[in-house]
């Protein structure tokens, strides 16, 4: 099969984000917890408890303190749906109002609540 020409550039701009992702993946991996508690505490704590097992005032939210549930999600799952959040859940995206720095400390923190 031909693929059409029109085609090209989007695939090359689709191979530049995959570049770009791979590149930049060893720095994302590298959070700060200690920095991802304060930002927890400010804007995530309501919501999702002290401890991460979701016994905020945000109702039900998912336990973090849960390990089996925590290691079958990737650092990537979790910044993805902190960056976005859950449209048509109580999850706020958090895209515009937190630096990607500081969604990349806060799923940091978010890891050492799983530990026992
Ligand atoms: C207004 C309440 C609220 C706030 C504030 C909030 N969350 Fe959530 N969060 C939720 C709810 C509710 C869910 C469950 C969504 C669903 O049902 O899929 C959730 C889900 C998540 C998940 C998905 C976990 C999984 O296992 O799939 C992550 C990660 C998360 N929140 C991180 C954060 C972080 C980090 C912050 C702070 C920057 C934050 N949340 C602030 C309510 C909140």
């Amino acid at each position: 099969m031909r693929i059409p020409e029109a085609v090209y550039p989007k695939l090359a701009s689709c191979a530049c984000i995959v570049a770009l992702l791979a590149l930049s993946a060893p720095v994302w991996a590298a959070g700060d917890p200690g920095r991802g508690e304060v930002v927890y505490e400010k804007n995530c704590l309501g919501c999702h408890g002290k401890t991460g097992s979701g016994l905020g005032v945000g109702g039900a939210t998912p336990n973090f303190a849960d390990r089996a549930r925590m290691t079958s999600k990737t650092d990537a799952d979790l910044f993805e749906t902190v960056t976005h959040g859950r449209p048509g859940t109580g999850m706020p995206a958090w895209g515009k109002v937190l630096s990607e720095t500081d969604r990349w400390n806060v799923v940091a923190y978010i890891r050492t609540l799983a530990r026992p």
